[in-house]
């Protein structure tokens, strides 16, 4: 099942990368589903609710480093059409918003190599995961 959702959001992925430049708002946001649903099956192991997969893990640790590569080039103010919760801010501090993104991408791949069992997991998933509220607070509107 889990393993199902992976290979979906992989397509989903290539299918949104065909509209990729014409909009920006909505293969930006794809992204973001994308990195909730690559969060939830490792979230539930973080719990204890779900045993240890590695490869589940792994496969989540990588849509984070392709959604950090990606992401930056999709902010671009004026482009795109529909709603968007980016704020100003991420337009007026572009370096800083980028550099989140940078060290988002750089974290998960450290713990791809360093993430191999489930005392590892918990010791150093939350860490990576930290990044997502810590931007959203910076450069999300809130809800
Ligand atoms: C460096 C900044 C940054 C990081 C890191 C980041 N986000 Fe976001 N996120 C944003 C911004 C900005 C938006 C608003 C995008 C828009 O509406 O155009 C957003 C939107 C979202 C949305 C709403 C998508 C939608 O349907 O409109 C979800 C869900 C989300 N993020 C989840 C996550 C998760 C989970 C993580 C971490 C695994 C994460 N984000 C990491 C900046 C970030």
């Amino acid at each position: 099942m889990i393993r199902r959702m992976l290979v979906a959001s992989v397509l989903v992925v290539s299918a949104t990368a065909a509209f990729a430049q014409s909009n920006p708002i909505a293969e930006r946001q794809q992204l973001m589903k994308n990195l909730s649903q690559a969060s939830r099956a490792p979230g539930t192991m973080l719990k204890g609710e779900t045993a240890f997969d590695l490869q589940v893990v792994q496969a989540s640790l990588k849509t984070y480093a392709d959604v950090a590569a990606k992401a930056p080039a999709l902010f671009v103010q004026g482009a795109g059409s529909g709603e968007t919760a980016a704020l100003p801010s991420v337009y007026a501090k572009k370096a800083d918003f980028d550099a989140k993104w940078a060290q988002f991408g750089k974290d998960a791949t450290a713990a791809q190599a360093s993430i191999k069992d489930e005392a590892s997991l918990k010791a150093t998933l939350p860490g990576v995961l930290r990044a997502c509220g810590a931007c959203h607070e910076d450069y999300r509107a809130k809800k």
